[in-house]
């Protein structure tokens, strides 16, 4: 790995492109590569890394969901502050909104906070609700919407939650669009069939892809201890670039992050950042214990060295 910097030091996001070397270095470099990463000897020395089919930078996202107390996340906020995360990887979390301005507050800045929801529109005679701008105001970058928790537990349709992603991006707030099939979809043979018609009831609203992060999150996998294997997870999370490659155009295909999420700890998360088209990681449970968290964000490191 030390060596790839070395010979690889420039590179946007997880798609190294790799310095115009004269010949000899580029030489030494490729016959190094494929030793060390069992690359094919195909003519492409600027291809350092296989483990990544997108060209977006990593990404991992917190989502505490409804946990936590002044006390606990506090915790949280320190261990998160004082641990030591790769520099390759956007981070965010989602804290509950009471705690969010608190949280944006006592977070170094190398993390982002993100909303776990927000309103279809401007504020006002909403109770309950948060709008946008109010997310905005207090620094606030980004909002997950289409988690399978509001989609199942809370009822939020399609069209409801593209209103939101349509509402926040015209805003300027980051979204992290949620989609993924229930157990009995996928055994069904239909999960590519739901997966898609998420997809498309977000880009069939969205005014534009710069500020999405798709998260494929498996209903069956969340919160459960059940993790989507590396295949399972990476034939999904493949389909979908391959679907927004037709569906959109190939630059969105390839610049947008496909995050993986589901049951996703310390211990699975080198193994799952290896794949090819896994981009980073939405994090639930695990995401509420600071040096695990750190883990999930520094498997970036395996995706440099997999291949
Ligand atoms: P989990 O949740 O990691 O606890 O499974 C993931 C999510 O819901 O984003």
């Amino acid at each position: 790995m030390a060596m790839v910097s070395t010979y690889c030091p420039q590179f946007s996001g997880l798609r190294r492109s790799c310095p115009k070397l004269d010949n000899s270095q580029s030489q030494s470099f490729v016959q190094h590569i494929n030793s060390q990463l069992r690359l094919s000897s195909s003519p492409k020395p600027c291809r350092a890394v296989l483990a990544m089919a997108g060209s977006g930078k990593f990404f991992v996202g917190g989502n505490w969901k409804c946990n936590g107390t002044n006390e606990s996340i506090t915790k949280l906020v320190s261990d998160l502050n004082s641990s030591t995360l790769e520099s390759d990887v956007d981070v965010v979390v989602a804290p509950p909104f009471v705690y969010l301005d608190q949280v944006k507050a006592s977070l170094t800045d190398r993390i982002e906070v993100s909303a776990q929801n927000s309103w279809i529109g401007k504020g006002g005679a909403f109770t309950g609700e948060i709008s946008v701008e109010q997310l905005k105001d207090i620094g606030c970058k980004w909002v997950i919407l289409g988690h399978s928790e509001r989609r199942h537990i809370i009822g939020e349709d399609d069209q409801f939650i593209g209103k939101k992603a349509a509402y926040a991006l015209n805003e300027g707030l980051g979204v992290i669009a949620c989609i993924g099939e229930l157990l009995e979809e996928r055994e069904a043979g239909k999960t590519f069939d739901v997966c898609f018609q998420q997809l498309k009831a977000f880009a069939d609203v969205v005014p534009s892809w710069d500020n999405i992060v798709i998260a494929y999150e498996p209903v069956w996998a969340i919160g459960t201890g059940k993790v989507a294997t590396p295949q399972q997870a990476q034939e999904v999370h493949e389909a979908v670039r391959d679907w927004l490659k037709k569906n959109v155009s190939e630059e969105v295909a390839s610049k947008t992050r496909i995050i993986y999420g589901g049951s996703v700890n310390g211990g699975n998360c080198a193994d799952l950042a290896k794949e090819e088209d896994i981009d980073g990681f939405l994090v639930g449970g695990a995401s509420l214990k600071g040096p695990e968290f750190a883990t999930i964000i520094n498997s970036v490191t395996s995706k440099k060295v997999a291949a």
